[in-house]
């Protein structure tokens, strides 16, 4: 699904990340499975990845990532129309993460409601807000990526407990003037392909640990080599499907924000679209697989270090489970 906006209807008027401040580095890895720095480094391009402690939860990551956001916007809480959070891993089966972080900041007035699209979820999040904004009369979303995935990961499987970290992203989404914001979206999904990426335990499948009929159910399940493959595909042809859609050139943008899951996903995908790696933002290595955390997290440090100015033009291009996959092209 594509959606062009000739005058943007949303902008995006702050945003903030939160990361925890405990670091496991590739050494540490070392000592827990049969795996190597130099593996690491070589096959996904990450050093370290954040990890909350014991206590910590998806909803205080998104708390902290959305005051950073609103604080920026110039928003109280209380002009929020709609929270929406994009998460695998939510506080509790339900109700909605979005409500605790409701809560959490005092968002009174806002409705409030999770989304499901894996390390997708952010992306999808500014997709419905955009098409909620064009059909509405809200004025301000806050759009939430976040994710603990160190909750779901079997740290005894060397194939996956390296990829992933923890954190969260916000954005507060205002209504545009039509000069600046979002200038088009676009999401797909495969679910032929679900079982490729997948956390089978805990739903009416695999109810409970006795109806599983194996405990690796309880954690992220993938076939790396499939996923790496798929992924690639799909992030160039959403590249060059969104650009197409919105009448820009490669050259046109200034940087490109990919999902943070492998550095040679990143590589592949900046050399078939045409982008020089200058201007892709990478901050992969510090902060692993953050699921629908990576590119907010991503977006908002871009910004912060002034990677994005006034009047840049930003493609952002995600992948994950499910199969999801989708891009989105703001005008800053
Ligand atoms: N340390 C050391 N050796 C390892 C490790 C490790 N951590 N992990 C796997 N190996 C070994 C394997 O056992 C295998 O050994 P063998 O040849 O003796 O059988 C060998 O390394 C090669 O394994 P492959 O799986 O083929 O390695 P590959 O080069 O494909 O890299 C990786 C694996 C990094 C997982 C890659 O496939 C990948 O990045 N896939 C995409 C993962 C991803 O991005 N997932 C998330 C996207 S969606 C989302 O974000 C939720």
């Amino acid at each position: 699904m594509i959606k062009v906006n000739k005058s943007p209807v949303t902008m995006i008027a702050g945003t903030g990340s939160y990361v925890p401040n405990h670091f496991l580095s590739n050494y540490d890895l070392e000592k827990i499975v049969d795996t190597s720095d130099e593996w690491i480094k070589s096959r996904t391009g990450i050093n370290y990845r954040a990890i909350v402690e014991n206590g910590t939860i998806t909803s205080d990551l998104c708390k902290e990532a959305s005051l950073e956001a609103l604080e920026e916007a110039k928003i109280s809480p209380k002009d929020l129309d709609l929270i929406i959070v994009g998460t695998v891993t939510g506080d509790v089966k339900f109700p909605a993460t979005a409500c605790y972080v409701q809560k959490k900041i005092g968002a009174l007035n806002a409705a409030a409601f999770d989304l499901n699209a894996a390390c997708s979820g952010f992306l999808y999040g500014i997709t419905i807000a955009d098409h909620i904004m064009g059909n509405s009369k809200y004025n301000n979303i806050l759009v939430i990526g976040g994710d603990i995935l160190s909750s779901i990961t079997n740290w005894k499987d060397k194939n996956t407990c390296v990829l992933f970290g923890d954190g969260a992203g916000a954005c507060v989404l205002k209504r545009s003037d039509g000069k600046k914001g979002v200038l088009g979206t676009y999401i797909k999904s495969d679910g032929n392909l679900s079982e490729l990426l997948t956390m089978p335990g805990g739903g009416t499948k695999y109810p409970t640990k006795e109806s599983m009929p194996d405990q690796k159910y309880n954690y992220i399940n993938m076939e790396g080599r499939e996923v790496f493959k798929h992924a690639i595909i799909n992030m160039i042809d959403a590249a060059n499907i969104i650009l197409k859609g919105v009448n820009l050139s490669i050259s046109d943008v200034d940087i490109l924000i990919p999902h943070q899951a492998n550095m040679r996903i990143i590589e592949s995908v900046a050399k078939k679209i045409n982008i020089p790696l200058e201007r892709v933002f990478i901050n992969l290595d510090k902060y692993g697989n953050t699921s629908s955390g990576s590119i907010p997290i991503a977006l908002n440090e871009a910004r912060k270090q002034g990677r994005i100015k006034e009047g840049d033009i930003c493609l952002m291009v995600v992948f994950g489970g499910g199969f999801t996959w989708g891009s989105v092209v703001v005008k800053f």
